[in-house]
């Protein structure tokens, strides 16, 4: 087999688990693309979004969660995210011009991406999105299909580069 057809039937199962764990099927996931919401929100909306999320995150008294993003300062992950946001709904590609391509499962290898760290992350996103007053409720569920679905999405590919890591070649075998 070809190493670009093994790719694409790995991507292909990380959706279908991204899917099933997540409750959310591709095509609610990616209806963040039938609109341009960059447009329709605005850049501060996402600036003011990430903003919300983040303060939550480091202020969260589950430090088993909070002591996931020790290492990095906040200012920092709150421009991480909001460039990438915007630029993956319509927006300016800030973030790949500052930072090369997203490729999410990789920069979030050294992090224990578990089911329960997205279901955590998930409830501090939905706050923020309900804090956030320019964020109509439209827009707030598609963009909230989108990031239960890759949340779950990065818990797959977390799952599958640990078992890569412990040598269980199990991926190949089965
Ligand atoms: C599932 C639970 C998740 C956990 C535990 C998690 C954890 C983290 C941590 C610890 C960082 C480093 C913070 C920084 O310095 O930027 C990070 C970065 C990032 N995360 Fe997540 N994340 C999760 C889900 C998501 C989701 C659902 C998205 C997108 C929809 C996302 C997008 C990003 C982006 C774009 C960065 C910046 C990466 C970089 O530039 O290095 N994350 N995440």
């Amino acid at each position: 087999m070809s190493l670009l057809l093994l790719i694409k039937r790995k991507m292909q199962s990380l959706q279908e688990k991204a899917a099933e764990w997540s409750g959310v099927a591709q095509e609610d996931a990616f209806a963040i693309d039938e609109t341009n919401l960059y447009l329709k929100l605005g850049h501060q909306t996402f600036v003011d979004l990430s903003t919300e999320f983040y303060n939550r995150v480091f202020a969260d008294d589950q430090t088993w969660f909070q002591s996931i993003f020790a290492n990095s300062r906040k200012e920092d992950a709150i421009q991480n995210q909001y460039e990438f946001f915007i630029q993956r709904m319509g927006g300016p590609p800030l973030y790949s011009q500052r930072k090369g391509h997203p490729a999410l499962i990789g920069r979030h290898r050294p992090f224990p991406v578990t089911r329960e760290a997205a279901e955590r992350w998930l409830q501090h996103m939905e706050k923020a999105l309900d804090s956030v007053s320019k964020i109509d409720s439209d827009s707030k569920t598609r963009m909230f299909n989108f990031f239960r679905h890759t949340a779950f999405f990065l818990v797959a590919g977390n799952e599958m580069t640990n078992q890569q890591q412990t040598g269980g070649d199990n991926v190949q075998r089965k």
